[in-house]
């Protein structure tokens, strides 16, 4: 696996997974440009401070961004102990929003990675209600969606990442057939982070106690990281319009 030759960009870069995708990913020879609304504390070739959440400073993000990306990696996001609305914007719509703009710069044969959750796992479950907000044409259309049909408050965050899940499957072979571009999910189990704690603090100590059974033990970020690079690389040239589980087998459990 090797990103010589390669522009990458990484959201979320000054924390936890993104911080070690882009270290991991600079290792292998990319040229990684981070966005954040923090500063990073690695080196990368550039960075550009944005707030995701709001869609005028995405387009300013996307004005400072090079001519040529070869990868993008979404992996920025916010627990469920924000405001909701914050999390809709960031952990979908905004995503979207720079995915959607980004691709437009990205050659045959270049790949996208959203990090979506374990969390997202029950996504069938309320199919065309994501069906239907995966097809609103634009960051204001989405929200106007969530404004009509509400999600369920203490599911949130589980909601906005099975949203994440359904746009990147539904869309991506239409991507992938018109522009050569693969767009995959990677779908991280518990994680090593900051924000770990914040996770907690949504699920509710009696449900983590419950759940941690399941597991040997929560991942490291570069876990996660290995995999969000190999999904950027050529190394995965033949997988679009996956959500591939790092979760220790997690998922497995479920069955
Ligand atoms: N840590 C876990 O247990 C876990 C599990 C499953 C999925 N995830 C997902 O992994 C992704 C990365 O999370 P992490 O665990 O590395 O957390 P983290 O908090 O360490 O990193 C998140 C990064 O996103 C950035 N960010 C947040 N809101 C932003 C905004 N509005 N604009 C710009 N940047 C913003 C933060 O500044 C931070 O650098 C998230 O999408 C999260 O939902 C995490």
């Amino acid at each position: 696996m090797t990103f010589h030759g390669k522009t990458v960009v990484v959201t979320g870069v000054s924390s936890g997974i993104g911080a070690d995708t882009a270290k991991l990913m600079r290792l292998q020879g990319a040229r990684v440009i981070g966005i954040d609304r923090n500063s990073p504390t690695l080196s990368l070739d550039g960075f550009v401070r944005a707030d995701l959440s709001e869609k005028a400073a995405i387009d300013d993000a996307i004005a400072m961004l090079p001519d040529h990306v070869d990868a993008l990696a979404n992996i920025a996001g916010v627990p469920g102990t924000v405001p909701a609305d914050t999390v809709a914007r960031v952990n979908f719509l905004g995503l979207r929003h720079l995915t959607l703009k980004l691709i437009e710069r990205m050659p045959e044969g270049a790949a996208v990675v959203n990090i979506s959750s374990a969390l997202g796992r029950q996504w069938a479950d309320r199919l065309p209600e994501h069906r239907a907000l995966a097809e609103t044409p634009s960051f204001e259309a989405g929200l106007a969606w969530l404004t009509d049909y509400p999600p369920p408050q203490d599911t949130y965050y589980q909601y906005m990442k099975e949203a994440l899940i359904v746009w990147t499957l539904t869309q991506s072979q239409k991507i992938y057939l018109e522009r050569g571009i693969r767009v995959n999910c990677v779908a991280p189990g518990a994680v090593f982070t900051p924000i770990l704690g914040n996770f907690v603090q949504m699920l509710g100590q009696d449900h983590v106690a419950k759940e941690a059974g399941r597991v040997k033990r929560p991942a490291f970020s570069d876990e996660i990281a290995s995999v969000v690079a190999f999904l950027c690389s050529d190394a995965a040239r033949g997988i679009s319009g996956v959500n591939l589980p790092v979760d220790g087998g997690l998922s497995s459990t479920y069955i």
